[in-house]
């Protein structure tokens, strides 16, 4: 039996993964769980929001289920999340956004794939105050995680069957910094030549999302600029509930929903467990169970399909609903 980690977080995270534990039981795959804690709630009895042994365990495992854990804002303990992937180096940050059944979006042909750098950028956690009144935050990139990520953004598409690989950057305003990315970019297109590659700014990126998406196959972006693309594009396709994400390094794999612990529905019973559910389906794909990964991904489209939604989707169903006809499907 493979054992997997599993840290089901705080606010909605232990709803979603109760369900998304169920819905994998009840699929017949048997996993042994290894349930580690994280965040606010174990700084009390251990002195820090990420134990040590949360990192062993998935070194141990090497793969991963996460849920969202809460980062105080603005001051208190700097975040689980952003820490977990410096410390395994999970330098990928992978979010594909494409349409769902029987989910009414703007647009029906979304189909586009977030490829985040996920160990610099502004998220360093290089900040001081200079002052009372003056902060600063280095923006650091280096060309050794650009042109990772950038190859990384590559290979994807190659195996993946995408076409094109377009950059996003401010490089005309932050010519140094996003300007290096840019110039690793370039450099590891160049190995590609199969692959269609271009060029964009953010701002002009979010305009054009919001007007025409289904132009785009590929992006990789830093750290911040794909932490922010990748709910607008989320938005692009029913929302936080339903967007997927990995994130992957050369030895472990954390899979793990774009959206947050969402605090305002805690407790409800009105948490959509699809993103949890896709972003496990693509952790099931990665371990090599696709035959079990199909077949819960089939369940979920019926259920969608039924009309069976919970309220961010418009619909009534409550957790426990969704995840009983998504159990009934399989
Ligand atoms: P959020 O993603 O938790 O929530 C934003 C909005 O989307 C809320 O209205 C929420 O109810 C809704 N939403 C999110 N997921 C949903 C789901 N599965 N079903 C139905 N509705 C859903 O973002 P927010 O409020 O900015 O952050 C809350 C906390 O989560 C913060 O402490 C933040 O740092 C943390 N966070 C953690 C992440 C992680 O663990 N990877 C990622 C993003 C945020």
């Amino acid at each position: 039996m493979k054992t997997i980690t599993l840290i089901n977080g705080d606010g909605i995270g232990p709803e979603i993964s109760d369900a998304v534990v169920k819905i994998i039981d009840a699929a017949g795959l048997k996993i042994n769980w290894d349930v580690q804690t994280a965040g606010a709630d174990v700084i009390g009895a251990e002195g820090t929001p990420l134990p040590d042994r949360v990192v062993d365990s998935i070194k141990r495992n090497k793969v991963a289920l996460k849920a969202p854990v809460t980062t105080p804002i603005g001051k208190g303990f700097r975040s689980v999340n952003v820490q977990l992937r410096k410390t395994l180096d999970l330098y990928a940050n992978l979010r594909p956004c494409k349409n769902l059944p029987n989910i009414e979006t703007k647009f029906n042909d979304v189909d586009i794939v977030v490829v985040r750098e996920n160990t610099e950028d502004l998220y360093a956690g290089i900040e001081r105050q200079i002052d009372s009144d003056t902060a600063e935050s280095i923006k650091l990139i280096t060309r050794c995680a650009s042109e990772r990520i950038a190859k990384f953004a590559f290979e994807y598409a190659v195996k993946n069957n995408r076409k094109e690989v377009c950059v996003v950057t401010k490089a005309n305003i932050m010519k140094l910094s996003d300007g290096l990315f840019l110039d690793s970019y370039r450099k590891v297109a160049e190995n590609y030549p199969q692959i269609h590659n271009r060029e964009i700014l953010v701002d002009n990126l979010c305009m054009q999302l919001v007007q025409n998406p289904s132009q785009f196959d590929v992006l990789v972006l830093p750290n911040l600029y794909g932490d922010i693309v990748s709910d607008l594009c989320a938005g692009l396709i029913g929302g936080l509930g339903v967007a997927q994400g990995a994130n992957i390094g050369v030895d472990y794999a954390v899979f793990e929903p774009v959206h947050g612990s969402a605090p305002d529905i805690k407790g409800k019973n009105i948490a959509n467990p699809t993103a949890l559910l896709l972003s496990a389906v693509e952790m099931l794909k990665y371990i090599g169970e696709n035959k079990y990964a199909e077949n819960i991904e089939s369940a979920l489209f019926k259920t969608l399909q039924l009309g069976v939604k919970t309220p961010d989707l418009g619909g009534n169903a409550t957790t426990e609903e969704f995840t009983n006809s998504i159990i009934k499907h399989l």
